[in-house]
């Protein structure tokens, strides 16, 4: 038996125990901080955290350092050629948004900026991450690069300083999501079923069936690749952002983002009728209809222009 049946085999008997008598089992634990507790619970559906693949942690550990060098990073990249291809297509792809062509990898170095080699870099990674997931690869894929271009458009729109912070939260925000696919295949198969044939809530479907939530998920492997403890944050809280304690701000950009995907209808949740203007985050960081209406217009076209190119 793998260990993944096991883990949800778990997770069912917590479920089926005499009522909740700890906070992880009352879901307590979505108001709190991720804790101990939740901590223990997510090894146990979970297993090992996913890991960033060697070379791209290698990268972003040097990328951190402020002595790092475009000839060091070039090599680093180029030691792990599927990294390396993969990191060009995302540089030429209008997905990112690349306003020029790329040729080599040493040209995205120069020309890109770290920031910007930080994004591509985890775009490769995800990407070969949710290549595992299978049946909602597609859906989950665009939705996390349609997040992270709307969380770097909403980041501009406010002048958000951050605008490759903002773009990586979006894109990493349901991480968590592909982790729990990809370890407890059963429960999240019958949790989707019950989204999509009894209108269940997501978030609350999973929080009930684990005791936990993709956004907890989503924060404990951002802490484990060593994300800012803002990004961390912004992915932890990007359903309550409420919440948030060290980046208010970057978790309603994230939350915005998050809604203007499921009103664009891009991913695994839709809500076409959706009230945009009127969702918490979009009124708290003051976007106006006007701007809301272009950054809806920009993240449309830039998923029509390619959402299989990388
Ligand atoms: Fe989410
Ligand atoms: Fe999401």
């Amino acid at each position: 038996m793998k260990p993944e049946t096991n883990a949800v085999a778990a997770g069912r008997s917590v479920e089926k125990s005499n009522g909740p008598s700890t906070p992880e089992q009352s879901g307590e634990l979505s108001s709190a901080n991720p804790s101990d507790a939740s901590a223990a619970r997510i090894a146990e559906v979970i297993g090992d955290l996913p890991a960033m693949p060697h070379i791209a942690a290698q990268v972003m550990e040097r990328l951190s350092d402020d002595d790092v060098n475009p000839k060091e990073i070039n090599e680093l990249i180029t030691r792990d050629q599927a990294l390396a291809a993969r990191v060009l297509k995302v540089a030429n792809s209008p997905f990112y948004g690349a306003s020029r062509s790329i040729a080599t990898l040493k040209d995205a170095v120069m020309f890109m900026g770290f920031d910007s080699i930080r994004a591509l870099i985890m775009t490769a990674v995800l990407k070969s991450m949710y290549a595992k997931v299978g049946l909602a690869e597609k859906l989950l894929w665009e939705h996390s690069v349609g997040c992270g271009l709307a969380a770097r458009k909403i980041a501009t729109e406010i002048r958000y300083r951050l605008k490759d912070e903002a773009y990586l939260a979006g894109l990493m925000h349901d991480v968590g999501k592909t982790a729990l696919f990809l370890h407890a295949p059963d429960a999240m198969r019958e949790i989707m079923e019950g989204v999509y044939n009894d209108g269940l809530d997501f978030f609350e479907a999973e929080q009930s069936r684990f005791g936990f939530n993709h956004a907890l998920v989503g924060g404990a492997i951002a802490a484990n690749w060593r994300f800012t403890s803002g990004i961390e944050d912004a992915i932890a809280r990007h359903h309550q952002p409420e919440l948030a304690s060290s980046a208010v701000e970057l978790t309603q950009i994230v939350n915005a983002a998050n809604s203007i995907c499921h009103k664009l209808e891009v991913g695994p949740i839709r809500k076409p009728d959706l009230d945009i203007a009127n969702v918490k985050s979009i009124k708290a960081l003051g976007l106006s209809p006007e701007r809301l209406e272009q950054i809806l217009l920009a993240v449309k076209e830039a998923l029509q222009a390619d959402s299989a190119g990388i």
